[in-house]
């Protein structure tokens, strides 16, 4: 079940972000192999606070990121993004002048299409602009507990629609993804998922991916989205994190939900991200 939060450990710091969610850690250096020890506090602290912010980090090799998202699972592909030449596990974020969009503008769980989403993502940024350029998250435990007895019987028997075609079908193209080489994965997710390592419940719809409630008619599908919609997305359940250069974060995709905020332009952005491949949501 879900550890207290503390700052306890003895091979890492972890000091705690806001209240409800996220920890800043400190302490390690990801451009180096990891010690057995020293993996199990992060992951001991990855569960218990959903977002942790690697600082005072340097510039990760490509093969160190995706050696160190390996120690928490199997990685997982992007249907539809572009790759880091030669890193077909990378995923390169990029924004600049010239992009006509920029990635993750909606509140999201990370690729919530695909049959098994990714359990966690890990970003570092390389290129950050001279201010903005945050990535805000949203606490999901908490948006499940605050519904009511109620709501919660009802969306416990409910579930979703995720679709992907009206998000990646043409958004690669400035960065040389036809859409012939692309996958716009669908998939039936519950409403409600549960933990697989904590046990807790959170809520599993996001405003990107999300597009039906099965056994609704149309309009109380639409009806009832809106509202956990807006319900997820409430002030209290976020936090907004501004980016040092090098800073990685890694979320966890099954609990939180997260939004990146593209107030820059002209300015540049641009960091490597890598997946570790989730379950099915149960
Ligand atoms: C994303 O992975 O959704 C983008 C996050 C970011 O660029 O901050």
């Amino acid at each position: 079940m879900v550890a207290p939060k503390t700052n306890e450990y003895n091979l890492i710091e972890a000091k705690p972000f806001a209240p409800n969610l996220g920890a800043e850690i400190y302490g390690v250096d990801l451009s180096q192999a990891v010690s057995d020890a020293q993996f199990a506090e992060i992951r001991d602290a990855f569960l218990t606070y959903q977002v942790l912010f690697f600082r005072d980090q340097k510039e990760i090799p490509p093969e160190q990121h995706v050696a160190f998202g390996k120690r928490f699972g199997p990685l997982h592909a992007h249907p539809a993004a572009p790759t880091m030449m030669g890193h077909p596990e990378i995923f390169e974020i990029h924004a600049t002048k010239d992009s006509k969009i920029a990635n993750g503008e909606f509140w999201h769980s990370d690729v919530s299409c695909d049959e098994t989403p990714p359990l966690g993502t890990m970003l570092q940024i390389h290129i950050a602009p001279p201010c903005g350029g945050d990535t805000m998250f949203s606490d999901m435990y908490a948006a499940y507990d605050d519904l009511s007895e109620p709501i919660k019987a009802m969306l416990g028997q409910l579930s979703a629609l995720h679709s992907s075609e009206h998000i990646y079908k043409g958004r690669y193209s400035d960065r040389g993804k036809k859409d012939t080489e692309i996958d716009c994965p669908e998939a039936v997710h519950p409403i409600v998922r549960t933990h697989p390592d904590t046990g807790r419940k959170s809520l599993f719809v996001n405003r990107t991916f999300t597009t039906k409630i099965l056994g609704l008619s149309d309009s109380e599908s639409e009806a009832i989205l809106n509202l956990l919609f807006e319900h997820a997305e409430h002030i209290n359940y976020q936090i907004r994190f501004r980016w040092n250069l090098n800073d990685m974060a890694f979320w966890d995709n099954r609990c939180c939900m997260h939004r990146a905020i593209w107030d820059y332009w002209p300015a540049e952005r641009k960091g490597r991200r890598v997946t570790v491949k989730g379950e099915k949501p149960a």
